[in-house]
Formats: structure tokens, C-alpha cells, sequence
């Protein structure tokens, strides 16, 4: 190969690496927070609460994704914390269901079960990349299970005096 090929080559290769680290930066740039909104409540406070803790610690994996100096080391843990806090989230509402023989019960303790699988599958091979996918997983996931399920068991759990 000759000298100017070597050179157009390598020049190629530095302005391939700009526009990807520049791409880079734009999702970075691009992970927004989630917001609560007042519709995601169920108006059970002990819920509430933990479904709020749920997006302050997915907010705090977008932070994470938006810095720098994020490896893949920081992502697990992060995600780990998320998972643990959502499996005793799941076993707070799995506990009233098998309490008050809540008929929905099966149903939603199957959901909370594949979420658990799905963020685990995820966990095998995370990568900064990856946690966007991630991201929008669990945003998209948490606000449809909690109007589309969680608000289901709402007026047979206060019925029982739950708060
Ligand atoms: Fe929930
Ligand atoms: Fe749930």
C-alpha cells in the first residue's frame, strides 16, 4: 500500500472516530430524567413512595450514563441497587396480594417475576450502550405496569385499610 493510501486511510479513520464520539455524546446528552407525574399515583401513600424511589434510582442510572467517566463496573452496581429495591418493592405488594387472597394476584406477581428475569438478562453483558436500551426499558415498563396493573389492586387494597 502506498504512503498516500496509509495517509488517506488514516485520516479516514480519525474522521470515522470523530462523528462516532460525537454521536456518543448526543445520546449522552439525550438521556432524559423521569419525571413523576401525579397520574402515576395510586394514592396509597407506602406505594407511592416506593414507586418515587423507583424513579429517583433510575434517574441516578441516567446521571451515571451522562457522565464521562461511567464504566461498566458503576452501570452493574447501579443496576443491582435498582433490581433489589424493585424485587422488595414486588414483595411489598406480593405480601397484601397473598394476605387478602387478591384474585389478581397470579397474574401480577407473573409480571413483577419477567421484569426480574428481563433486567437480569440485561445485566449479563451491560455496557455503557446497552443502558440506553435499559433506560427506556424501565421507564417505559414502571408506567405501564403501574397504570395498567398496580392500578388494579388499588380499591381492593384500600378496602382492606392498606395506606
Ligand atoms: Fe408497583
Ligand atoms: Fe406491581
Amino acid at each position: 500500500m502506498s504512503t498516500e493510501d496509509n495517509n488517506w486511510q488514516e485520516s479516514f479513520s480519525v474522521r470515522m472516530q470523530n462523528i462516532d464520539n460525537q454521536s456518543k455524546k448526543k445520546r449522552r446528552m439525550s438521556v432524559e430524567d423521569m419525571e413523576w407525574l401525579d397520574l402515576y399515583s395510586v394514592d396509597i401513600e407506602s406505594i407511592d413512595d416506593q414507586h418515587k424511589e423507583i424513579v429517583s434510582l433510575i434517574n441516578v442510572l441516567h446521571d451515571a450514563m451522562r457522565s464521562q467517566t461511567v464504566d461498566n463496573r458503576l452501570l452493574t452496581d447501579l443496576v443491582d441497587q435498582l433490581s433489589n429495591y424493585t424485587q422488595y418493592h414486588f414483595a411489598y405488594e406480593e405480601m397484601f396480594f397473598l394476605k387478602y387472597k387478591y384474585a389478581g394476584g397470579e397474574t401480577h406477581k407473573k409480571l413483577h417475576r419477567d421484569f426480574i428475569h428481563k433486567i437480569n438478562s440485561f445485566k449479563k453483558d451491560l455496557s455503557v450502550e446497552l443502558s440506553y436500551e435499559i433506560s427506556s426499558f424501565l421507564k417505559t415498563w414502571l408506567v405501564d405496569h403501574i397504570i395498567g396493573t398496580d392500578k388494579k389492586y388499588v380499591k381492593f387494597l384500600k378496602a382492606h385499610g392498606v395506606t
